[in-house]
C-alpha cells in the first residue's frame, strides 16, 4: 500500500508551461489513495484546464480566494492538508510566497498551512540562476519549506540547462518517502549540532566557514518526524527547522556550542555532530574595531574545545554518537581515525571531491563507516533523504545496543 493512502494533499499550480505535468501528479496521487485539492493561479488556467484537474481529482478546483458569492476558506484548507506541494512554481509566485503576499488562493493557503510544504520550481535557465530567484528559494528553505530540486534538460525556450520542473514520478517518490517515515525514534532524545561557528576577532569581524547548517537542520526535522525529541544546537545559520517541536538552541561560538552540548548530552540517547566547528579562535577579542595600521597583521589563534571528543568521553553504554568527516584526501583512513579518537559509533564521510556534495548544496553523497570496518556507500541524494539514511544507522545501533 502506498504511504499516500488517505493523505490529504494540496497541489498549487502556477502559470508555467510545466503545468501540464500537474495532471500526472494528480493522477498518481489519486491512484495511490490520496485526497487531492487543486489550487491554481489565474495564469495557470491558461496552461491547463481546471476542468481536467477537477475531473482527475474529483474535486472542485479553486482558482480564487472568492468564487462567485462565496469565500474559499483558505485557513480551513491550510489546516486540512497533511502536505502542500506547489508544482510548478514560477518565479513570480515564488517571490509572493517568500514575501508573504497573500493575493491569490495559493499564497493565502500557504500562509495558513501548518503542514510541511514542498515546492518544485520551473523556469528558464537564466531566470533560475538570477540572484533574486535564488534568494527567494533560500528564503523559503529558511522557513523550513522543502525545495524539490530542478532538473537539467531542454527548456521550453529551447535553451538547455537547469530549470525544468522535477518529474512527477520523482516528486511522488519524495512525498512517499516523507510519509513512510515511521516513528522508530519515538521515546528517544536526539541531540544535534549544526551549522558553522563564528569566532570573533573584534566587534565586527569573525573567523567562520561556509557551512550552511542544511544537513544538520534536515537531520533535526527528519528525527522529529520519526518521533524523536530533538534538541538542535545551531550555529549562525540562515536556516531554521520546520518541525514545531524541535528545541533550537542558537549559539555563535565553538565554546558556546561546547557548553550547550555538554549540558544536553547526558539526557540524550543519541548525539549527531553535524556542525562545522572552527578548530581555532583568536586568542584575544579586540574590544574596539581593529584599525588598519601596517602592511601585515598577525592573528594569534588558540585551539577550540573539541565537542565531539568531549562527548565521546562522556558517552555511557546505550548512548549513540555519530560524527561527520569532510575530507579532501585519504578520506576513509582520516575518517576512521576521527571515529576512533572521538569514540563515535559511526562516522558520516563526505568527500569534497564529489560534485553535488559539500557546503550549501541541497544534495549529498555519503559513506557510513563503522568501527567494525564495515562501510556503506550511498548514492547522491537530497539532504533530507540523506538525513533519513543517517537516522536509520542511529536506529539500527540502538537496536544492537539495547538488551
Ligand atoms: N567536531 C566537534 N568539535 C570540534 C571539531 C570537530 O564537535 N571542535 C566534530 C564535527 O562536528 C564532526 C567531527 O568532529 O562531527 C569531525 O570534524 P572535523 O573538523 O573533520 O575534525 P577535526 O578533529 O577538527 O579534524 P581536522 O584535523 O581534519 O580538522
Amino acid at each position: 500500500m502506498s504511504s499516500l493512502q488517505g493523505k490529504k494533499i494540496i497541489l498549487g499550480i502556477t502559470g508555467s508551461i510545466a503545468a501540464y505535468k500537474a495532471a500526472m501528479l494528480v493522477r498518481l496521487w489519486v491512484k495511490a489513495g490520496a485526497e487531492v485539492q487543486v489550487l491554481m493561479t489565474e495564469p495557470a488556467t491558461h496552461f491547463i484546464s481546471p476542468l481536467t484537474l477537477a475531473t482527475l481529482s474529483k474535486r472542485q478546483v479553486l482558482t480564487n480566494i472568492h468564487s462567485g458569492e462565496s469565500w474559499n476558506n483558505h485557513v480551513e484548507l491550510g489546516l486540512w492538508a497533511d502536505v502542500m506541494v506547489v508544482a510548478p512554481l514560477t518565479a513570480t509566485t515564488l517571490a509572493r510566497l517568500s514575501y508573504g503576499i497573500a493575493d491569490n488562493i495559493i499564497t493565502a493557503v500557504y500562509l495558513s498551512a501548518r503542514c510541511p510544504v514542498f515546492f518544485a520550481p520551473a523556469m528558464d535557465l537564466d531566470m533560475w540562476r538570477h540572484p533574486a530567484v535564488q534568494e527567494n528559494v533560500q528564503r523559503l528553505q529558511s522557513f523550513g519549506n522543502r525545495l524539490i530540486p530542478v532538473g537539467v534538460g531542454e527548456l521550453a525556450s529551447g535553451l538547455v540547462g537547469e530549470g525544468r520542473m522535477a518529474e512527477p514520478e520523482d516528486i511522488t517518490g519524495l512525498l512517499e518517502a516523507h510519509f513512510t517515515a515511521s516513528y522508530d525514534l519515538a521515546g528517544k532524545t536526539v541531540l544535534i549540532t549544526a551549522g558553522p561557528t563564528y569566532e570573533p576577532i573584534d566587534p565586527v569581524r569573525f573567523i567562520g566557514n561556509r557551512s550552511s547548517g542544511r544537513m544538520g537542520v534536515a537531520l533535526a526535522d527528519a528525527a522529529a518526524r520519526r518521533g524523536a525529541k530533538v534538541r538542535l544546537i545551531l550555529g549562525p545559520s540562515k536556516l531554521a527547522p520546520a518541525h514545531p517541536e524541535i528545541e533550537t538552541i542558537r549559539v555563535e561560538t565553538a565554546r558556546q556550542m561546547y557548553d550547550e552540548a555538554v549540558r544536553c548530552f547526558p539526557d540524550a540517547d543519541a548525539g549527531i555532530l553535524a556542525a562545522a566547528v572552527a578548530d581555532y579562535r583568536p586568542a584575544q577579542v579586540a574590544e574596539e574595531k581593529i584599525k588598519k595600521t601596517g602592511e601585515e597583521m598577525t592573528l594569534h589563534l588558540i585551539k577550540n574545545p573539541d565537542i565531539a571528543a568531549a562527548l565521546g568521553k562522556m558517552k555511557q553504554p546505550g548512548q549513540v554518537l555519530i560524527g561527520f568527516a569532510l575530507e579532501t584526501e585519504n578520506e576513509a583512513a582520516n575518517a576512521r581515525g576521527k571515529m576512533q579518537r572521538k569514540n563515535f559509533d559511526c562516522i558520516v564521510l563526505n568527500s569534497l571531491r564529489d560534485p553535488g556534495a559539500g557546503f550549501d548544496v541541497d544534495t549529498n553523497r555519503i559513506t557510513l563507516l563503522y568501527p567494525d570496518n564495515n562501510a556503506v556507500y550511498f548514492e547522491l541524494k537530497n539532504k533530507y533523504e540523506v538525513a533519513n539514511d543517517i537516522l536509520d544507522a542511529a536506529s539500527n545501533t540502538f537496536n544492537k545496543t539495547m538488551p
